[in-house]
């Protein structure tokens, strides 16, 4: 194979010579030769397409290759313009035409007929700063946008600015791109593996003179398919070829592995200028085109685009050329140090040398201009090699968009295809040629394709201010996000008067002041020892579950038997005789079935109420709570109104020994087999706490020593008003519409029968400021109750994607975007977190107390905890953890989870008061 010498590294043929003895004696033959190699079959050319398109598909279906044929680029665009987009916006270009930078000023109406001419201003960049450090290429892009703003005043309004940057970027958001490598003539330091927005961002403060929010950041193909003007259909493929070349299209989001979303399209930068798949180019590449990739400022990559960028054409011809001259096929034989330098010749040249009618005057004129005698057969020769490089360029840059285009037929399943492509760029633009002969070669490689080509508006600077405008609306929306959500986070001073506050309402209520915690003697004194034995029945009221069970402690281990009834809400909320009745009801359905019926076991009654308890076995309901409010029943012993309900159906005997809050029930269940358990937690459809305390601390039981166990009853903490610096109105809509308003306003901030309320509010109040699925507020999310606190769990789960989030969402009639999904997410992780914090504020109160209460320097402590809240959420539970290693830093906390609920800890109290009951009676 012909070579050829890189003139660069050839110092010594710099100075103009000439070969005249060297005249080939077939010169026509050679000419011929040279021109042969930029001819390109049409096989040659559909095997590109295939080799290209199956490299595309490949891209799309990796995440991590780190060095794919081509980058496939997620560029966070989803949709085409509306055209109703509008706003003045900024609009900086770099990257995309030769060395220089564009400024626009670009007004969107809304509106397709009212457009407004853009104002712009091209700035060229010094090639010191072209090949310079990454700050100075950027500090001289805030200059040119200073000295843009200073020559066209534009007001006292917010600068919105879109970058166009057009270079290989991988994409995070809207604004946020990390350049991969440089490309075509730049080659700045320290840039590559940086944000370039954050670059700007930097340049313009340390400039200073504006206050420019860079909105967005868009690759050129992007801005010029957004940018173009609405047809019959939208436009779907952006193509540029330009200095470089690229295309873009709009791919389906379930296909982009890259991207977590199912629904929709999303924009793909194809970065084809890289492709570079030997089998396919190998045998179109020439000796020219080697050397032209082994002299650029990066050789072995963008081989493809070299072959049809406007940067590489001119280069390409004068490869061509100073090849003819030194075998003396051209100006008799001479070069010049001109010919033989790099850049000499630019595309404009070989356009102008190439048109048919002027041509040959152009070529005097340029070759000239190179120091060159051309002879009057020179000029014909030059065009030749002018249109052979520019018709192999038109033909590749087909190949590849005929690509693109059975890509886009292939994942829309479609057999024909319509199509706008929206073309821009300066080859585009100047090379009269090129456009009709890639058309040509676009019908006869996929003819099932009816393809328009629509000419870009403002060199794509409309399509980056579209973009810019949705960037701005969503920023926009993102700040209204969490300025909603603001209040929910609390920080650690808030936490620690929170904190401080529970400290002081467990003084006042055990010491009988007004508090809001109540501070309920349970007459436990003791957590178990392991000697407790026997057969028990217990029931389980107040939580998710109303449950009987059969439980039976032998030596060494404890066998429970349950079973699970409903209660109604019409029950729930019905006369406390119903109620009661219902109970019973159950209880004796159980007994048949587990065949105890007549036999009379001592039985325990967790019942998740506060009581005020005069002994183990008596218990008045003070108030109802969570979901509860049968009537009748509050200021009654429940004790009564269970042996009453025994009563009414004579057929059963029970005999209840004990009432015992869940708190109480989990704590002791776990301290069967941890003695340091001495606290006990519920974060389930209610939340509260119950720990052991001094007696000596608790005034209204008599007696100076030992202990006894404490229902705190914290969830009705700050009804007195002393956390509404906390609560927000989402908490107070919360409150205001439950069946207790102004009661339980702690627990109504923490626990499961209110977070998903919580969630549901917040919603409510970003769609009706429009942040949230489009503003349509839906008959669904005005329901009560729809959004359960368990797709709190569900949504914020780790292993669950985004496009699960959406599944659960639309499950209840929500259409949703994958912004949206993103926010809701965010909305319920504020709320669970709160949550989570406040119930480790209160924890770390009560852990702190007991610490001081034994005068000990470090406490270990352990606290039985049960609830589904605690127990499904993916991060409540090591969020309490977290905040009580903060709050309380001398006490050591284990959580132990409850695994048999409560009733176990019932049977335990109750075998505890028959042991106690029989040494009495002894
Ligand atoms: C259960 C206990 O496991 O958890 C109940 O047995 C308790 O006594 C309940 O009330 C609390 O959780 P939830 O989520 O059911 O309210
Ligand atoms: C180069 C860049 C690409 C750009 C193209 C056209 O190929 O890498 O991002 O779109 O040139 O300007
Ligand atoms: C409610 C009840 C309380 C119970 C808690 C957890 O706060 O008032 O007694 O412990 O819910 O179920």
């Amino acid at each position: 194979m012909d070579t050829i010498a890189p003139s660069g590294l050839q110092p010594e043929e710099r100075a103009s010579s000439c070969l005249q003895e060297d005249v080939p004696s077939d010169s026509s033959e050679l000419v011929q030769k040279c021109l042969q190699q930029f001819k390109v079959t049409r096989k040659q050319l559909q095997q590109i397409q295939v080799s290209l398109l199956r490299s595309m598909e490949q891209a799309l279906m990796e995440q991590n290759n780190p060095a794919p044929a081509v980058r496939m680029l997620p560029t966070y665009v989803g949709s085409t313009p509306h055209g109703t987009e509008q706003g003045d916006f900024l609009v900086l270009e770099l990257g995309a035409t030769g060395a220089s930078l564009r400024v626009l000023w670009v007004t969107l109406t809304g509106t397709e007929e009212h457009r407004v001419e853009p104002r712009s201003q091209e700035f060229v960049i010094p090639q010191e700063v072209v090949l310079g450090s990454g700050q100075q290429l950027f500090d001289f892009a805030a200059c040119c946008l200073s000295e843009f703003l200073d020559a066209h005043p534009v007001g006292n309004q917010d600068l919105k600015l879109g970058f166009s940057f057009s270079f290989p970027c991988h994409q995070t958001g809207l604004d946020k791109s990390t350049l991969i490598s440089w490309t075509k003539g730049f080659k700045c330091s320290g840039v590559e593996g940086h944000d370039v927005v954050q670059l700007l961002r930097d340049a313009i403060q340390r400039q200073g003179t504006y206050n420019i929010d860079v909105v967005a950041v868009v690759n050129d193909t992007v801005g010029t398919m957004m940018g173009c003007e609405l047809g019959a259909g939208p436009c779907e493929v952006g193509l540029i070829v330009d200095t470089g070349t690229n295309a873009c299209y709009m791919e389906e989001a379930r296909h982009v592995a890259a991207l977590d979303e199912d629904r929709g399209r999303t924009c793909v930068s194809i970065e084809w200028g890289s492709f570079n798949d030997d089998g396919a180019l190998g045998p179109v590449m020439t000796i020219f085109d080697h050397a032209l990739d082994y002299e650029s400022l990066n050789p072995g990559a963008q081989r493809f685009e070299k072959m049809i960028g406007g940067l590489y054409l001119g280069e390409l011809v004068r490869l061509v050329l100073a090849h003819l001259a030194q075998h003396g096929v051209l100006f008799g034989g001479c070069t010049s140090p001109a010919l033989l330098s790099r850049g000499s010749i630019l595309l404009e040249h070989v356009v102008e040398m190439e048109d048919p009618f002027t041509g040959a005057a152009h070529v005097h004129a340029v070759l000239q201009d190179l120091d060159l005698s051309p002879q009057a057969s020179d000029a014909e020769l030059v065009q030749h090699v002018c249109a052979a490089v520019c018709t192999r360029a038109a033909q590749l840059c087909a190949a590849a968009l005929a690509a693109v285009l059975s890509r886009l037929q292939h994942s829309r399943e479609q057999q024909t295809l319509q199509v706008a492509v929206a073309t821009g760029g300066q080859v585009f633009e100047v090379h009269p040629r090129f456009r009709s002969i890639l058309k040509e070669m676009v019908m006869l490689l996929v003819p099932e394709c009816d393809v328009s080509f629509i000419p870009a508006v403002d060199g794509g600077g409309q399509g980056v201010a579209m973009v810019t405008a949705v960037a701005a609306r969503l920023a926009a929306h993102r700040h209204l996000l969490e300025e909603t959500l603001a209040p929910f986070q609390l920080n650690c001073q808030q936490l620690i008067v929170v904190q401080a506050q529970m400290r002081e309402a467990m003084i006042r209520g055990l010491q009988g002041e007004a508090s809001s915690l109540r501070m309920l003697p349970t007459y436990v004194r003791a957590t178990p020892d392991g000697s407790e034995r026997g057969d028990f029945l217990a029931l389980d009221l107040g939580g998710t579950n109303f449950r009987v069970l059969l439980v039976r402690v032998a030596k060494g281990s404890v066998q429970i038997t349950n079973q699970v009834y409903s209660i109604p809400e019409c029950v729930a909320q019905g006369s406390g005789q119903e109620l009661f009745d219902h109970i019973v009801d159950c209880i004796v359905d159980f007994q048949q079935r587990q065949g105890l019926s007549g036999q009379s076991l001592p039985l325990g009654f967790t019942f998740s109420f506060p009581c005020k308890q005069l002994g183990l076995d008596q218990g008045i309901l003070l108030n109802w709570t969570k979901g509860f409010n049968a009537s009748g029943c509050e200021g009654q012993d429940v004790v009564c109104l269970l042996r009453e309900a025994i009563g009414r159906r004579q057929a059963v005997e029970l005999n209840v020994v004990a009432i015992v809050n869940d708190t109480v029930g989990t704590m002791m269940s776990c301290g069967y087999d941890d003695p340091h358990c001495e606290m006990g937690l519920i974060v389930g459809t209610g939340t509260n706490a119950c720990y052991m305390e001094e007696l000596r601390n608790v005034a209204s039981v008599a007696g100076d020593s030992g202990y006894m166990c404490i229902n705190m009853e914290w969830g009705a903490f700050g009804d007195d008003g002393s956390l509404s610096m906390l609560s927000t109105c989402f908490d107070a809509s919360v409150d205001q519409a439950s069946i207790n308003p102004g009661k339980q306003r702690f627990e109504k901030m923490i626990s499961g029968m209110y977070l998903g309320e919580i969630v549901r509010h917040i919603l409510l109040h970003l769609t009706s400021l429009g942040v949230l699925f489009q503003g349509q507020q839906t008959q669904c999310l005005q329901t009560r109750d729809i959004f359960k606190t368990k797709f709190l769990s569900e949504i914020e789960s780790d292993s669950l994607a985004l496009r699960q989030v959406r599944a659960i969402l639309e499950d209840l009639g929500l259409t949703l975007t994958s912004d949206d999904a993103l926010m809701v997410l965010e909305v319920c992780q504020a709320v669970s977190r709160r949550a989570a914090q406040l119930c480790g504020a209160g924890v770390a109160a009560v852990v702190e107390k007991i610490r001081e209460n034994r005068g000990l320097e470090e406490l270990t402590v352990s606290v039985g905890v049960d609830g589904t809240l605690y127990k499904l959420h993916p991060h409540f539970s090591s969020l309490v953890s977290a905040t009580v290693r903060k709050l309380a830093p001398h006490c050591t906390v284990t959580f132990l989870q409850s695994e048999d609920g409560s009733g176990k800890g019932a049977a335990l109290v109750t075998a505890v008061a028959c042991r106690l009951a029989q040494t009495t009676r002894v």
